[in-house]
């Protein structure tokens, strides 16, 4: 049984993939608030992944870091705190817990590394100034701790676009604005957590060893298609 770390396990993508998880493995969920999940494979730490300290632990096999943020503003209303608070959470927070953990998961079999970016890196969107330049730089951490880890741990990120979490609630919160967000999307549909979380489960997988310094769109055609 494999044990997997997932920082940012108690809501939205994090979530559902504790729970895809613990079918077949041991799962190590670090956040600020408890997932309520119970389960005798789950061990949860509440813990602020940027001013506390990391919890040690005996094994890692694989790290999932989901802690992100959705800080939509004009760049005449984002201010230099804003840029260091989205950079801190997408960035540094992912630094410190890859840091902590590296010599456990350079001992373990087949180890992995997945982060989260958005589609906003790839197709410019109006108001994403500050998320999309922290998630550019999670893609660049992405493709470089991929090459300094190889042949040893796998790097690899997750680019979706719109999933239905905690995180996106106030861009979906009626179904006006629900349908309209699935309309842009040439699948017209955007994500449920579910989806995004068996993702998550195949790339840290074993039947993924193929994989590393790869970003996965999941973007519902989004990025890849003009119809
Ligand atoms: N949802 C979307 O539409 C969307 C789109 C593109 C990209 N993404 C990216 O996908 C990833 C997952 O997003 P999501 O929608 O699932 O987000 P979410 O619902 O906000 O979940 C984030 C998780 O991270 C934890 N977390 C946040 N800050 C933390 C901290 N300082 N210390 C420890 N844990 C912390 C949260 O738990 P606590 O609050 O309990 O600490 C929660 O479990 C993010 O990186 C996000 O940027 C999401």
């Amino acid at each position: 049984m494999k044990s997997i770390l997932i920082v940012g396990g108690s809501s939205g993508i994090g979530k559902s993939l504790v729970k895809v998880l613990l079918e077949k493995n041991k799962v190590i969920s670090i956040s600020r608030t408890s997932s309520k999940i119970s389960h005798p494979n789950l061990t949860e730490h509440t813990c602020d992944v940027l001013n506390h300290i990391l919890p040690e632990l005996a094994v890692v096999d694989s790290i999932v870091y989901c802690p992100g943020s959705i800080n939509l503003k004009p760049i005449s209303r984002l201010n230099q705190e804003d840029f260091s608070n989205d950079f801190s959470i997408n960035v540094l927070g992912a630094v410190k817990v890859v840091q902590h953990y590296l010599s456990i998961l350079k001992n373990a079999i087949n180890p992995s590394i997945l982060m989260f970016s958005t589609v906003a890196v790839k197709m410019g969107m109006p108001f994403h100034a500050s998320v999309a330049a922290s998630k550019g730089a999670v893609e660049g951490l992405v493709k470089s701790l991929a090459a300094e880890f190889a042949p040893t741990i796998r790097v690899n990120a997750i680019s979706p676009t719109l999933t239905d979490t905690p995180l996106a609630a106030k861009l979906l919160r009626n179904d006006k604005l629900k349908e309209m967000r699935a309309d842009v999307h040439p699948l017209k549909k955007y994500l449920q957590p579910d989806e995004v979380a068996e993702m998550a489960n195949f790339i840290i997988s074993d039947k993924a060893m193929a994989f590393s310094g790869q970003v996965f769109e999941m973007d519902c055609g989004m990025v890849s298609l003009k119809i």
